[in-house]
């Protein structure tokens, strides 16, 4: 573990572009922010860099990383596109979707970082302090979201602050995010598969495929021996409280996570309420989830009430995520 690190905080500007890419070219830790959350950056053909990455999250190594390029040759340069993933490319990006895609020959990305698998999962983030840093540096980026493992992700500077101080060497504060959830992750292989839920619907996707995206065969996070993406694992983006889903009615003393209008038996009894979108708006509620959980573990929430939120739009995301902040730990 690299600890004791004097983890610098920047305003974003040029300079703070400057400082990152001469930091990740020295081979060290930067987060910045992009439209879903905050990410951790490190060279991505560095594969030291890359090993103090994996220790300053405590990340299992097995579970691999997304590159993060400027534009699409830059990507192209890394994995193999076919006529269905560069449609997808060229519908989305920049913006909050990973394409996985079989690596190129003399893909620079460290083997590390793909955990020793011949695909690579590639995005161009929607967001100009992520471009800037990116077109500084002038190679890829692999970025994780800046959180210590398992822990909710970040969506202000303040809360990578909170995890990784003394960890990383520079965090560029480029404010609150605009998404707040990661990235959707799609794997191109012969049948288009959704592989995580994220910031871009499902909707939106299947729309421009003309066809419906696959299912992983295994339900990505019910097994964690053989994830699909491996990331999933069944526990993650967890609070330090205790989670508790589709809640129709409120214990005493415990915390509630609204969304749309909140009249629910036991309001009164409520130790914390916090509402993801009083007006009932999915987008809303995905920007606000990780920011409220972290609020309602710092009031001391020991359980999360959490109303029921629709599946549709970005609602699959949010859902996903909650299932897994609560799975039992
Ligand atoms: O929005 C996002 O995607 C954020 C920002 C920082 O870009 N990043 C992010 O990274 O969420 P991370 O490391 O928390 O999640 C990456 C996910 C993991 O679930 C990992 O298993 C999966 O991507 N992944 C990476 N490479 C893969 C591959 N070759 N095949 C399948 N899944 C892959
Ligand atoms: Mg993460």
């Amino acid at each position: 573990m690299k600890t004791g690190l004097e983890t610098l905080i920047l305003p974003a500007g040029e300079a703070a572009a400057e400082a990152a890419a001469r930091t990740l070219a020295a081979g060290g830790l930067v987060a910045f922010p992009t439209e879903t959350v905050y990410g951790l950056g490190a060279d991505a053909a560095n594969a030291t860099a890359i090993a103090h990455l994996y220790a300053a999250k405590g990340r299992p190594a097995f579970n691999p990383l997304i590159a993060h390029v400027a534009d699409l040759a830059a990507a192209r340069r890394i994995g193999r596109f076919d006529a269905r993933a560069l449609r997808l490319a060229e519908a989305f990006w920049p913006g909050p979707l990973t394409l996985v895609v079989p690596k190129t020959e003399g893909c620079p990305v460290a083997d590390l970082a793909t955990a020793g698998l011949d695909t690579v999962a590639i995005r161009i983030p929607d967001h100009p302090v992520a471009e800037a840093i990116l077109r500084a540096f002038g190679g890829a980026v692999v970025a994780p979201s800046a959180n210590i493992s398992g822990h909710v992700s970040p969506t202000l500077a303040a809360h990578v602050a909170s995890d990784l101080t003394g960890r990383i060497d520079l965090i560029v504060d480029g404010g609150p995010v605009a998404v707040g959830v990661e990235s959707t992750i799609v794997g191109c292989f012969e049948a288009p598969m959704l592989l995580r839920p994220g910031g871009l619907s499902r909707e939106r996707i299947e729309a421009v495929l003309g066809s419906p995206l696959a299912r992983p065969p295994v339900e990505a996070g019910s097994d964690d021996s053989q994830p699909l993406a491996p990331g999933m694992l069944a526990s993650h983006y967890a609070p330090r409280a205790q989670v508790r889903l589709d809640a129709r009615d409120i214990a005493p003393g415990e915390a509630l996570l609204a969304f749309g209008p909140a009249r629910l038996p036991g309001l009164d009894a409520a130790s914390a309420v916090m509402n993801l979108s009083p007006a009932a708006d999915l987008d809303e509620a995905a920007a606000n989830l990780f920011g409220h959980l972290r609020s309602l573990d710092a009031k001391g929430a020991r359980t999360i009430a959490v109303m029921t939120i629709p599946g549709e739009g970005l609602g699959e995301a949010i859902n996903d995520r909650l299932r897994r902040a609560a799975v039992a730990r």
